[in-house]
């Protein structure tokens, strides 16, 4: 299981400390949340943080849209080089077409599935897939209670990208602890999103530990 921390859980006052912390603790992506009030509705951080926090990190920077207008944010996003661009397939017209061209730019591109959205909505789109984030709570806020169907969606997902493209990753977010992990693995999910659990316990090494199963 590779480890994503959530950012949104950190301490903002000490952010660069936090995203440091992180990476010596022993992650594999760090997880940035940008919402613009609109898709979701809160607001959280723009290029001015998404670049204080790249400059902090040294693990890839897995960058989660919950915004309105999608390319407008990946082109702000790009010159940070960041691992992985997600998008939620929700709101997007031409999905097809933004997977190319965050891939056209040098980044790895991933759609997100809200809580209600089958799996089967991005069956044509996962040739063109590096990963699917699943969403395992409604997305705009952390510290929320993990909605137990998506457990079922995780394994259709699996069944579906063994057979289209077993290279793509099944990633999950929201409410992921060191309790639900196990069945998540155990369903075909290989990078797990982790913000207050991992913000919250007394040491990030451990947290991160506990979650690599
Ligand atoms: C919610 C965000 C999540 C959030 C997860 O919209 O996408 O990444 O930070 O937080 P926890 O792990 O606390 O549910
Ligand atoms: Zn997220």
């Amino acid at each position: 299981m590779l480890v994503a921390p959530s950012v949104l859980s950190a301490d903002f006052g000490n952010l660069a400390r936090d995203v440091k912390a992180i990476c010596d603790a022993g992650c594999d992506l760090v997880h940035v949340d940008v919402m613009d009030g609109h898709f979701v509705p809160n607001l959280t951080i723009g290029p001015v943080v998404v670049s204080a926090i790249a400059k902090a990190a040294t693990k890839p920077l897995d960058i989660h849209l919950m915004v309105e207008n999608n390319t407008f944010f990946v082109d702000l996003f790009a010159p940070l080089k960041p691992g992985y661009i997600s998008f939620h397939i929700e709101e997007e017209k031409n999905p097809h077409r933004l997977v190319q061209y965050i891939r056209s730019l040098g980044i790895k591109p991933a759609v997100v599935l809200n809580p209600h959205t089958p799996a089967e909505a991005i069956e044509y789109l996962l040739p063109d897939l590096d990963m699917v984030l699943v969403m395992s709570v409604n997305p705009g806020f952390g510290g929320q209670k993990f909605i137990p169907t998506v457990v079922e969606k995780i394994r259709r997902l699996d069944a579906l990208r063994k057979k289209i493209n077993p290279e793509c990753l099944i990633e999950i977010d929201g409410g992921v602890t060191d309790q639900n992990i196990e069945l998540l693995k155990d369903a075909g999910v290989d990078v797990c999103v982790a913000g207050s659990y991992v913000f919250k316990h007394e040491s990030f090494e451990t947290a991160i530990n506990n979650l690599k199963v």
